[in-house]
């Protein structure tokens, strides 16, 4: 039989100002507890196989995994495995999604004059894009509320003497699965261009009030589709397997780890091979969520610990079930075509 390869991913990077808010010093010692755990089994019971452990860098809009895959990271893997961290109140483990993710960058370029002297001869590029993001807002109501559409302002030199002649605007765009976001980017993309691209045969026909607007702010748009990842499937051979073996050694599998509406790099590694990341919930105070400064303190306490050590576990478990029993391995490949098949 061919020998296979497990991985477990240690996600290390922390968060400009707020450190470990997403916990990933947590995943970083279970990817590293359950490698040296793996290769304590290998070694003792004489198992063929491999364990890779990887340190993938840069998950907070960096793309680690992704590029990590592109150098050829998992060549030599054929299931890779994390865990990632959750809010609490208290201790649960669960295998739910995350969502796919699009960023998307808007910029408007009008033309800037002194505030005072001659306003009217200004394009106010933040004017434009204040009515771009209140376009959004009200799109959010018409959006699903498992959808999620953030963005924020970026403007140089800006100060209230002056027509800001140039403004940013970086947003995600997330849905429960890559064909819905791309579909929702659509609806938020129509949102930036209609209004102010006077050009745009639309609004010069049909639309006067619109080109009202657009003639009032007068700005020049550019609409950049940026990165995307994909939501993470769960591959659901290994994720009984994980919910098998935390049902008998720790209790119940639950809803209660609240992280489905983040996105992760993880998203594509798992759809080129089979992989699963469950989450599991820390203690957190109320409001105190990843990418809170409450979660870097939930983070580094010891029941946190206790608590990623008894994912970790049950990883271990689960991976060396892959390395073990050839059936499970097949029927793990074959639940990572089936779900290829669902997903067109
Ligand atoms: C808002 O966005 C829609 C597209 O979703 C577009 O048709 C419309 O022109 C925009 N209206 C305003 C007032 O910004
Ligand atoms: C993730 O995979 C999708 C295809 O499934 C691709 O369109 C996207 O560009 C990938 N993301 C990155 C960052 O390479
Ligand atoms: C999350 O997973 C649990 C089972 O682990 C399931 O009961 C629940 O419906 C899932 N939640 C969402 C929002 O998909």
């Amino acid at each position: 039989m061919d020998r296979e390869g497990v991985s477990w991913v240690s996600t290390m990077d922390a968060l400009p100002g707020i450190g470990h808010a997403c916990g990933h010093n947590l995943i970083g010692i279970s990817g590293v507890a359950v490698a040296l755990a793996a290769k304590a089994a290998i070694e003792n019971l004489n198992i063929d196989g491999k364990v890779i452990l990887l340190g993938t860098p840069a998950e907070e809009g960096g793309l680690g995994k992704v590029l990590l895959y592109e150098k050829g990271a998992h060549d030599e893997m054929d299931v890779c495995l994390m865990c990632h961290p959750g809010p609490g109140p208290r201790h649960s483990i669960d295998l739910n999604s995350s969502l796919a993710i699009s960023h998307v960058t808007v910029e408007y370029e009008g033309h800037t004059a002194h505030a005072g002297l001659c306003p009217w001869e200004g394009q106010n590029a933040l004017d434009a894009a204040v009515l771009a993001y209140n376009n959004v807002s009200l799109l959010r109501q018409q959006i699903k509320p498992t959808h999620r559409v953030q963005g924020v302002f970026e403007g140089k030199y800006w100060n209230p003497g002056f027509i800001p002649d140039h403004a940013i605007m970086r947003w995600l765009v997330r849905a429960p699965t890559t064909a819905e976001m791309e579909d929702t980017r659509k609806r938020i993309i129509a949102c930036f261009e209609l209004v102010f691209n006077i050009d745009n045969p639309l609004i010069k026909r049909r639309h006067p009030f619109f080109r009202g607007a657009a003639i009032a702010s007068g700005c020049k748009v550019k609409v950049t589709v940026g990165s995307t990842c994909n939501e993470i499937r769960q591959n659901k051979a290994l994720g009984d397997e994980l919910a098998d073996v935390v049902l008998k050694r720790y209790g119940a599998m639950d809803d209660n780890c609240d992280i489905m509406g983040a996105s992760t790099d993880f998203g594509n590694i798992s759809y080129v091979m089979p992989g699963l990341h469950p989450s599991f919930s820390i203690p957190t105070v109320p409001g105190g969520g990843n990418h809170t400064p409450g979660f870097t303190e939930a983070a580094r306490s010891e029941v946190s610990h206790d608590a990623c050590l008894v994912v970790s576990k049950a990883l271990a478990a689960v991976g060396m079930r892959v390395l073990t029993d050839e059936t499970f391995f097949h029927n793990v490949k074959d639940a990572f075509e089936e779900d290829k098949k669902q997903r067109g």
